[in-house]
Formats: structure tokens, C-alpha cells, sequence
């Protein structure tokens, strides 16, 4: 039983930094390029819930908003096979796996509210343990001005539903968000609103505090201050790099990782 809170990701230094894992009850953000592996990461959370506690999962229901349609079965049992080859092949283990990943592909905005509406229904039978959401910025185009009031951000109420469904339902939920590009360098390693433990990281002078302004134009203020853990995920003279970014209790630590057969992994 997972009395402490957390998924484990099994990537090592990853969850020593976070004390078991990705947290129940908040909001865990993926930030990264497009092909950076977000999409990779996800894949690897929902198979990792949907194992039995026998094998470290959280044996529960997962949904995965699928917004940009990334999804890839196909990968995702390869992933499955690859990592945990002594419980994909148990038979009738995969299928079952798989039957507790739920696959949403909202392609509008109306069509993503109904979405988040229907996990309620899940909630109330106390199955979810893992909802993803790849990606958020996806939802609103570019175009969005940036108003003194949060309310009148399109994502408003999404924003706010998923912070309280985090709370509330004591389940953790990852977010996944592209930033155009890692030309800002090591500008990405900090963000304006990262306050705590994060704070020595801002004051470093070549560390500029700015963030991707088209992140902060189409999600607004109200998100960053709704996420708890910022993972940012970006490459380095072809080194994928994966860094906590934002967190109540890791000091900004980065690690390498690589993409294989099977995954995502440090
Ligand atoms: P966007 O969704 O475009 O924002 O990117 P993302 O960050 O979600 O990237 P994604 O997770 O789709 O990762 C893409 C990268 O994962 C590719 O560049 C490949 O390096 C790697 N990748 C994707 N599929 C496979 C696969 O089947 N096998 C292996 N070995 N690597 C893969």
C-alpha cells in the first residue's frame, strides 16, 4: 500500500529528490520541446499505476487526456513489455493493464470540460489513481491576451478543478506542457513564481528569472501558482536533461536520462 503518498517513477534520483515520487494531492507539471519525451514519461506514470501493488503500482484506474491524440498504445505495451516483462507476460496481465488506462482525446475546449467532468463520476468509485493530462497549453491557442484578472482566463475553471480534484481526491495529477524551444539555454532551469527551496537557483545572476513567455501567455499566472512540482525536461548538446524546477521539497537537482525500448530512464 502506498500509505506514504507517492507514485514512483523508478527513476532513482528522481524519487529520492521527491521522497518516494511523483506527490498525491498535487500537481506535478512536465515542461519541455516538442520530442523532449513528455509524451515518454507519461506513458511509463500510467503503466506504472495500473500495475498491481504486488509489483510497486497503485492496481487503479488511470485517465489520460490525450488533447494532441500522442497516445500510442502500440508504444505503451512495448514500454509495459519491456519494463516489466514478469508481469506483462502473466497472461491476461497486459489486456487488463490496458483496460484500466482510459484514453480521452478532447479536440476542443467544451470537449475537455466534459472530459474533466466525467472523471467525477470515476472519483466518486474511488478507482482513479492517476490522471494525466498532455497537453494543457494545447487547449488555448496563442492568441490569448494576458488580462489582470485570472477568471477571465479560458482555463479558469479548468485550472481551478483540477488543483481542488488534486486536493481533494488525493490522487496525483501530471500535466504536461511544450515550450517552443531550449534556445532561452538555462534560462528554463528557473521560473518567476518559483519561491522555496528554489529560491538560491533565481538570485544566480546568470540565471535569468524567464520562463517561456508563450507558456506564461497562454496558461497565465493562475496556473503557475496551481502547480506544486515543476519537472523540466530539455536537451544539451544532444544530453536529454531532466530538472526539478519547482518543488516544496527537493533542491534544484537536474539528471540525464535517456529514451529506450523501454521508456523513459536515467
Ligand atoms: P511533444 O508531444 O511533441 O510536445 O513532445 P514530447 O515531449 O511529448 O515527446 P515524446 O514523448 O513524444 O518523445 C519523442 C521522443 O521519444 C522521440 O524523439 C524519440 O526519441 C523517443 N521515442 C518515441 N517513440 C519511441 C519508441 O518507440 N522507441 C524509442 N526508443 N524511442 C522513442
Amino acid at each position: 500500500e502506498h500509505l506514504a503518498g507517492h507514485l514512483p517513477t523508478r527513476l532513482k534520483g528522481l524519487d529520492k529528490a521527491l521522497c518516494g515520487g511523483i506527490p498525491f494531492g498535487v500537481v506535478t507539471e512536465l515542461v519541455g520541446p516538442a520530442g523532449i519525451g513528455k509524451t515518454q514519461f507519461c506513458l511509463k506514470l500510467a503503466l506504472l499505476a495500473s500495475l498491481p501493488t504486488s509489483y510497486g503500482g497503485l492496481d487503479g484506474q488511470v485517465i489520460y487526456i490525450d488533447v494532441e491524440s500522442k497516445f500510442s498504445s502500440r508504444r505503451m505495451i512495448e514500454i509495459g513489455s519491456k519494463s516489466f516483462p514478469e508481469v506483462f507476460y502473466r497472461e491476461g496481465m497486459a489486456k487488463e493493464m490496458a483496460g484500466r488506462i482510459l484514453v480521452l482525446q478532447p479536440s476542443s475546449l467544451p470537449e475537455f470540460t466534459d472530459s474533466l467532468q466525467q472523471i467525477k463520476v470515476l472519483l466518486l468509485q474511488n478507482k482513479l489513481k492517476l490522471l494525466i493530462i498532455d497537453s494543457m497549453a494545447a487547449l488555448v491557442s496563442g492568441e490569448f491576451e494576458q488580462t489582470n484578472n485570472p477568471r477571465q482566463h479560458p482555463l479558469a475553471w479548468h485550472i481551478s478543478f483540477i488543483k481542488s480534484l488534486a486536493e481533494l481526491s488525493r490522487i496525483p495529477i501530471i500535466v504536461t506542457n511544450q515550450v517552443r524551444s531550449q534556445t532561452h539555454g538555462d534560462s528554463l532551469f528557473s521560473f518567476q513564481h518559483t519561491v522555496g527551496a528554489n529560491s538560491q537557483m533565481q538570485s544566480r545572476p546568470d540565471n535569468p528569472s524567464r520562463f517561456d513567455s508563450h507558456l506564461i501567455a497562454a496558461l497565465g499566472i493562475h496556473w503557475a501558482h496551481a502547480v506544486s512540482i515543476r519537472l523540466i525536461l530539455e536537451v544539451r548538446s544532444g544530453q536529454r536533461y531532466l530538472k526539478i524546477a519547482k518543488s516544496p521539497i527537493s533542491p534544484p537537482l537536474q539528471f540525464c536520462f535517456e529514451i529506450t525500448a523501454s521508456g523513459i530512464s536515467l
